[in-house]
Order: C-alpha cells, then sequence, then structure tokens
C-alpha cells in the first residue's frame, strides 16, 4: 500500500506551524499538521504566551482590587485571592483556546496527525504516534518544531523545585523566595506574577542591567519600577551552582563584590531558549543545524534541502509566537506563488509586565553603534489626560527619527496597555512612516495614544501638552 500523500506537511503545531497549516488549507493545499504534545497550539498557547498573560490578568486584577480600588472610591473589604481558581481559570483559558485550533484545522481541511514526526527522506515523514508508526508522503514539508528553555549545567530542571517557565505556570502554593536566574522576558513577566501574589523575587542577572537588550531609558526605568514593586535585582551578578536539600535550595553565584550564597525555596531558570530540533532526524536529509542549533535558511525559508522549509523559533530572528505565525504564513505563500512577505524591521517586542514595555525598531544605543544622526521625543504619561484619569501614569513613550528624513527608527512605551499601543507604531514602521505622519494623524481624545503623537511632535520640540 502506498503513504498517504500530503502537498504539505507541517512538523510542529505551535503559532508558526498551526497557522502554516491553516494557510496552506485556505490556499488548496492538501495539508497535514504533525504534533506530539497532544494538544495544538505549542509553547505559546500551552505553556507560554496565553498561560502566563491569564496569571498576569489574575494577579494584576488582585494588586488593583486590594491598593487602587479604594481610591478610585471602590471599597471592597478585605481582598484575598484563591490560587486555585486562578490556575484553574488559565487551564479552561488555555484548553478553550487549543481546542479552537482542532476546530480552525476542521474548518480549513487540515488534517491533524497526533504523533512525533521525523524525517526518512525529505518528501517522507514518518511519525510515531499511540498507533505505532506511519510514513506519509509530501511534496512539502515545513519544519515548525519551536524552541525548548535553556537549562543550565548545574540546576536541572525538575518542575517542582527548579523550573522553567512551564513549572513556574504551575506553583500551587506561592512560593516564599522565588529566585529568578535571568533579567529578561520571562524573569520579569513570571516574577511579577509572583511577586504580586506574595513572594520575595530575587532576580539574578548576569548583564549590567536587566531586559539588557532593550533601550537605556526602558531599562533604568524597568529596574527602578520592579524594585518599587518590591522584587530584589541583583544585576552583574552570574550565578553558579544551585543545590537541593529537601525543600530548601541554596544558590551560589559571582557578583560585584565577590561570591554571593542565599536560599530559597524555589528557583525559576529562564536564561533564554534554544531551537528545538530533537527527534527530527534531520541527518536522513541531510540537513546540519548551525551553531546555536537552529536550521538555517535562505530569505524564502527554505532549508538546504529542496521541499523542506523551516519557520518560527527554530530558525533565525526574535523567538516570538508573532513573528513565528507571521513566518509560517509567508513561507506558504511563497510555496504557492503568493507574495508573502515578513517585515523584520516592524516587529514589536512586549514585555507583559506593569507597566508594559512595547517597542519596535532600533534603540538608542544601537542607532549611536551604527552612528545614525537622530532627533528624540519623549512624553511621559504623567501628562496624558487618560493615563491620569485611569489612575496609572507610570512610564512614557520615547520615538527616535532619522535626523535628516524625520523617518521612525525606533519607539519605545513604558506604560499602561503598552502592547496595545504599539500597534498603532508598527504599522507606522510598515509604512515606513516620519515622525511627522503619526504627529499629524488625529489620535482620540483622552486616549492613551495621545502619548505617541505627543512624543513624536516632541521630535520636533513642538509637544503641546509638556
Ligand atoms: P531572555 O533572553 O529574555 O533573558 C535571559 C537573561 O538571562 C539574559 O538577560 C541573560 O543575560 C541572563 N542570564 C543568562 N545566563 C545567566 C546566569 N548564569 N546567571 C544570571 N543571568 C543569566 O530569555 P528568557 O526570559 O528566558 O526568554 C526566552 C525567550 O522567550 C525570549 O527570547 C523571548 O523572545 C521569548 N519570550 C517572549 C515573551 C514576550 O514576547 N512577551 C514572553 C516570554 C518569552
Amino acid at each position: 500500500m502506498s503513504a498517504e500523500s500530503f502537498d504539505l506537511m507541517v512538523i510542529g503545531g505551535g503559532p508558526a506551524g498551526y497557522v502554516a497549516a491553516i494557510r496552506g488549507g485556505q490556499l488548496g493545499l492538501k495539508t497535514a499538521c504533525v504534533e506530539s504534545r497532544g494538544t495544538l497550539g505549542g509553547t505559546c498557547l500551552n505553556v507560554g504566551c496565553i498561560p502566563s498573560k491569564a496569571l498576569l490578568q489574575s494577579s494584576e486584577a488582585y494588586i488593583e482590587a486590594r491598593d487602587h480600588a479604594a481610591e478610585m472610591g471602590v471599597l471592597t473589604g478585605k481582598v484575598g485571592f484563591d490560587l486555585s481558581v486562578m490556575q484553574a481559570r488559565k487551564s479552561k483559558v488555555v484548553s478553550t483556546m487549543t481546542r479552537g485550533i482542532e476546530g480552525l484545522f476542521k474548518k480549513n481541511k487540515v488534517t491533524y496527525i497526533r504523533g512525533t514526526g521525523s524525517f526518512k527522506g525529505p518528501q517522507e515523514v514518518e511519525v510515531q504516534g499511540d498507533e505505532g508508526r506511519k510514513v506519509y508522503h509530501a511534496k512539502h514539508v515545513i519544519i515548525a518544531t519551536g524552541s525548548a528553555p535553556i537549562e543550565l549545567p548545574f540546576a536541572k530542571f525538575d518542575e517542582k523545585y527548579i523550573v522553567s517557565s512551564t513549572g513556574a505556570l504551575a506553583f500551587d502554593k506561592v512560593p516564599k523566595h522565588l529566585v529568578v536566574i535571568g533579567g529578561g522576558v520571562i524573569g520579569l513577566e513570571l516574577g511579577s506574577v509572583w511577586a504580586r501574589l506574595g513572594a520575595k523575587v530575587t532576580v539574578v542577572e548576569a548583564f549590567d542591567e536587566i531586559l539588557p537588550m532593550m533601550d537605556g531609558d526602558v531599562i533604568r526605568t524597568m529596574a527602578k519600577v520592579m524594585k518599587k514593586q518590591g522584587m530584589e535585582i541583583l544585576t552583574k551578578t552570574k550565578c553558579k551552582e544551585v543545590s537541593r536539600k529537601g525543600a530548601k535550595l541554596t544558590l551560589k553565584a559571582d557578583g560585584p563584590d565577590g561570591e554571593l550564597e542565599f536560599g530559597c525555596d524555589r528557583v525559576l531558570v529562564a536564561v533564554g531558549r534554544r531551537a528545538y530540533t530533537e527527534g527530527l532526524n534531520l541527518a536522513a536529509i541531510g540537513l546540519e543545524t548551525d551553531r546555536s542549533g537552529k536550521v538555517a535558511i535562505d530569505d524564502h525559508f527554505r532549508t538546504a534541502v529542496k521541499g523542506v522549509y523551516a519557520v518560527g523559533d527554530v530558525v533565525r530572528g526574535p523567538m516570538l509566537a508573532h513573528k513565528a505565525e507571521e513566518e509560517g504564513v509567508a513561507c506558504v505563500e511563497q510555496i504557492c506563488g503568493v507574495s508573502g512577505h515578513v517585515n523584520y524591521e516592524a516587529i514589536p517586542n512586549v514585555v507583559y509586565t506593569w507597566p508594559e514595555v512595547a517597542s519596535v525598531g532600533k534603540t538608542t544605543e544601537q542607532c549611536k553603534e551604527e552612528g545614525l544622526a537622530v532627533n528624540i521625543g519623549k512624553f511621559p504619561f504623567a501628562a496624558n489626560g487618560r493615563a491620569k484619569a485611569n489612575g496609572f501614569t507610570e512610564g512614557f513613550v520615547k520615538v527616535i527619527a532619522d535626523a535628516k528624513t524625520d523617518r521612525l527608527l525606533g519607539v519605545h512605551i513604558v506604560g499602561p496597555h503598552a502592547s496595545e499601543l504599539i500597534g498603532e507604531v508598527a504599522i507606522g514602521f510598515e509604512y515606513k512612516a516620519s515622525a511627522e505622519d503619526l504627529a499629524r494623524s488625529v489620535h482620540a481624545h483622552p486616549t492613551l495614544s495621545e502619548a505617541i503623537k505627543e512624543a513624536c511632535l516632541g521630535v520636533d520640540k513642538r509637544s503641546i501638552n509638556i
């Protein structure tokens, strides 16, 4: 019997893979998506973006009721929280979303194959599933196997005491003292959740600052804000040893003043993620990963093997769900001869702390390094009417524009709902807008988005409200 055949097989059902599969279905390709997790949606939906946002929202609601309701004139009585309800709510959000993708697959005639896919040849994918092994034939194969948390050799994940982001989303009790190794995105987001719920949180960061890749103004503001929210932040401190005796953990680190040793009851290791290609049997098609473990592709998502493509976290570029989705769509469109494209200069970057951080484009430091002449406009939310009325005025919008052409080079927002505000900026970048373009666009009043307009006016030193 000949193998079942598809026009397109996508290995991996995360944001890159499931979106690619749906687009394949839409464009009339006979499409299958192979996923081993048991549920679709990948890291993002199952153990990443969505569950973390559910817990961030619950913990924010708690803080808002506890610390801000009274000043709004809302009398709540004693405010508490029930972690089991928060966790159950999180799980429900996740399962609704992952099942939703199964529905989308049906709607778009995508075959969902449960199991682990590996190459037998460039156009042959073997799937090891519950019912044994089965080989499929595919004209085009997209690798969308994503990424996994980086493990430190001296702090192996047990997902109870020493956890990755996955374990840190599933605590059934609030840790007494959570040490977070890595002051990056995951460290600050999940550190925020547990700090709000009462844990002592210590962030240990090897670099000089937390969020090291961000704009200097953002870094300085966020360091202050996080400390004000109760987080202890140890920068220039490199963790080198974690040991456990029962429920007690001891950490050793090299800090600016020598060796440090301290105890805690949970450790979250958030030192980055690595491309995940285990089990794919890339050797069968003569494909090697690069030195960082990523699958090399050209500008059209093609690997060195004809008919095999790769998208998402497993390839170069930032490990972001929205970047992965866009690549999934563009890759399939290019396979079909439709002009899919990803504009890597217009990818928003968001940290879902409170206030949130969101940016598109270059930092001030990058502009300096590249020798670019720039004009900068900055506007604080403290001078924005809506932020004042809402009662959250922390943060600012910073706009960096080319000094000669006025074209936007970078926009950085620290502030309430920055993740939503950045949408306007991303569109601006997409259309190669100048600061003047955004400054002249009518922004509804009173809205937080007026801070973007004002910062754009500030590029030409003509902000109105400051
Ligand atoms: P990250 O790259 O953001 O931060 C890791 C930090 O760990 C760095 O600042 C690094 O200097 C530090 N570090 C490394 N080794 C260390 C050591 N031994 N001791 C102390 N510090 C050390 O990585 P993170 O937070 O794990 O996130 C992984 C990826 O997941 C990110 O690349 C991000 O793209 C993605 N992600 C995105 C989110 C979003 O868009 N909101 C949310 C969560 C994750």
